[in-house]
């Protein structure tokens, strides 16, 4: 336990929220080190990020039709886990008793859940779950940064539209966490990729690998005239109709934004789908590997210290933010 670990604190910082609001609402906070239960690992958290889930959990902005749902999950009232944040990278600090396979010092990686707690400076992870070892030529930063837009673009276009080499991939939002990703997976994955963003990012979602590049500012994307085998929407501005009508035969719309009409309506509809990105161990492996071996990269908007998170909040807040919004804890 806690107590018997040497050169431990009895509390760290953390960024708070306990009430459902603006970022202002975020404090900064003195607070007991998480318990570490047998199948635990306590990680001195070196970098986190802020994502669109910790905004949208903040405000309490779900999307329509989730209203219930999510204030179920997360807190009738209030952020039940007022230390959000579901990505960390950092240093095994200690392990529960029953954790045999990963040594204290090493550079470990991974992703928290529901649990969230990411936006402090030490957080537990339990054994077996979303994590993986972070070699020394992968920074913290970039760690932290790539897990959540790149565990979900990985599980929408592998899992849920089963992209092919070779075929006809559409991302829309392809300047935000998902969509950096996406395009430089649908690359790896050997698709041909085309990435929708606006003018200020078009140079950098070609940079990114996109074959091809729409400035949704200068064409209605719902009308292009090519044929996708693949859609991602990652901005849920799209009507399904004008989805579908993009798709070449046999595509798939895959939406990683959808309210509760479009959700009932994608489990009617063959070929549209929506999910719940899982968080995996090999998926966050995967990620890392990519990093390590030069052919991914996190794009970062900004890093700010924890002292700054509620300017990284009004970031992602604005809609504008461009890749991964990381906290540096070191
Ligand atoms: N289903 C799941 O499992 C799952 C998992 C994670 C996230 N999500 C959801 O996925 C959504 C995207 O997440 P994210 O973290 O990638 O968001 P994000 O990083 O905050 O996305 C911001 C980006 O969206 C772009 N954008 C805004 N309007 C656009 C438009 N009309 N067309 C194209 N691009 C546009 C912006 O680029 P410009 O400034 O160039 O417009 C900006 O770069 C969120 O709603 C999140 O809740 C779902």
């Amino acid at each position: 336990m806690n107590a018997s670990i040497p050169d431990l604190p009895s509390t760290m910082q953390a960024a708070a929220c306990n009430a459902y609001g603006s970022p202002a609402l975020i404090n900064l906070v003195q607070t007991p080190l998480p318990a570490l239960p047998a199948d635990g690992i306590l990680v001195r958290n070196h970098a986190t990020c802020v994502s669109s889930a910790d905004a949208r959990i903040r405000a309490a902005r779900f999307p329509r039709g989730f209203g219930i749902p999510g204030r179920l999950a997360f807190g009738l009232r209030a952020p039940r886990q007022p230390i959000l944040g579901s990505c960390f990278s950092g240093m095994v600090h200690a392990i529960g008793n029953s954790v045999h396979d990963v040594a204290i010092g090493s550079r470990l990686c991974g992703m928290t859940g529901l649990s969230l707690g990411c936006h402090a400076e030490y957080v537990v992870v339990r054994h077996g779950k979303a994590y993986a070892h972070v070699p020394d030529v992968v920074t913290h930063h970039q760690a932290a940064g790539i897990l959540f837009g790149g565990t979900t673009a990985l599980v929408f276009l592998r899992d849920v539209a089963k992209l092919a080499r070779g075929e006809r991939l559409l991302v829309i939002g392809a300047s935000g966490a998902i969509g950096t990703a996406a395009v430089q997976l649908g690359r790896i994955m050997g698709a041909n990729v085309t990435g929708v963003t606006s003018t200020l990012n078009v140079n950098l979602v070609r940079k990114l690998g996109a074959h091809h590049v729409v400035d949704y500012t200068a064409q209605d994307v719902g009308s292009l005239p090519e044929r996708y085998d693949v859609v991602l929407d990652t901005v849920g501005n799209l009507s399904i109709a004008d989805g579908r009508r993009l798709l070449a035969p046999g595509g798939r719309l895959a939406l990683a934004v959808a309210d509760l009409a479009q959700m009932l309506t994608a489990t009617l509809l063959p070929k549209v789908y929506s999910a719940s990105a899982a968080e995996r161990a090999s998926d966050v492996a995967e990620l890392v590997k990519h990093l390590a071996e030069g052919r991914l990269r996190t794009v970062i908007d900004a890093i700010v210290p924890l002292s700054s998170i509620a300017s990284a909040h009004q970031r992602v807040d604005s809609g504008r933010k461009v890749g991964n919004l990381v906290v540096d804890m070191a």
